[in-house]
């Protein structure tokens, strides 16, 4: 049964939450009802872009890539990744937010950041758009803050990712991402908020969990993060596929009688 805001909030506590990404409608049909949710994450432009970062996406590959989900996944809540720069202002934000919703059937949006971000996801959660926060390890900050850096290593930045957490529930987020935390500061955000935390290399106590599906299945072969488990060995299934084919076609095996018309 497809999820709703109500039923995502209803199970903190409850039961755990499973999101996984996907970037097309053949990948989106095989995780159709199996997971929670579906994050169209902007983590395409690297898996799918092939680009170093996730800065260059743009809002028209956004919304492509969440109309081909969204075909895929017809029973299962989809959240459109907002791209870097799309919510700057509140006004660029609803503006960029309204046309997702316009032309895509995305249940929600997620933008990342904390505390200074709560004006944004408060514009737009007033404006009938549900928003998914993400605070800790921001990969738009990649460039900014020079690489990934795991959060809530101390005390001082374990209060500032609580006062971030508590600032985007007030602001009307309905749940929210938290990356690349220390498991114990990520259970204390779980702990301080009401909406739903879904970690991703934060540890087992949170609300649940999202990973980049194309990890998971161990089909990226870039570089694989500490917290990714490979439930698949995607990229050598799919290389040793691929090789059994071209010997079969080079030496006449395929196409067999069954296969010709
Ligand atoms: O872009 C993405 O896939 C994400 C997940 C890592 C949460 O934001």
């Amino acid at each position: 049964m497809k999820q709703t805001i109500t039923s995502i909030q209803k199970a903190k506590g409850n039961r755990k939450l499973s999101m996984i990404t996907a970037y097309d409608a053949l990948f989106a049909r095989l995780f159709d009802e199996q997971v929670d949710f579906i994050l169209v994450g902007d983590s395409l432009n690297m898996s799918f872009a092939g680009k170093p970062d996730t800065l260059s996406a743009t809002l028209d590959q956004m919304i492509y890539h969440t109309n081909a989900v969204c075909n895929g996944a017809k029973n299962t809540f989809v959240i459109c990744d907002m791209p870097f720069g799309t919510y700057t202002n509140e006004q660029d934000a609803l503006k960029n937010c309204v046309k997702v919703f316009q032309q895509t059937n995305a249940s929600a949006v997620k933008i990342e950041g904390g505390s200074s971000k709560a004006h944004i996801v408060k514009a737009l959660t007033s404006n009938s758009i549900a928003v998914c926060g993400h605070i800790g390890l921001m990969p738009q900050n990649f460039r900014s803050e020079g690489g990934y850096k795991v959060k809530g290593k101390d005390e001082q930045n374990t209060k500032a990712l609580i006062q971030d957490a508590k600032d985007i529930e007030a602001a009307g987020a309905f749940c929210l991402v938290v990356e690349g935390v220390k498991e114990e500061a990520a259970a204390k955000i779980t702990d301080a908020v009401n909406i739903p935390v879904i970690g991703i290399g934060a540890g087992v106590h949170v609300d649940g969990q999202v990973l980049v599906f194309s990890d998971m299945l161990g089909l990226f072969e870039e570089f694989k993060p500490k917290f990714v488990r490979e439930y698949l060995a995607g990229a050598s299934l799919v290389k040793d596929a691929v090789s059994s084919y071209v010997k079969d076609v080079q030496s006449l095996d395929f196409p067999a009688d069954a296969e010709k018309y």
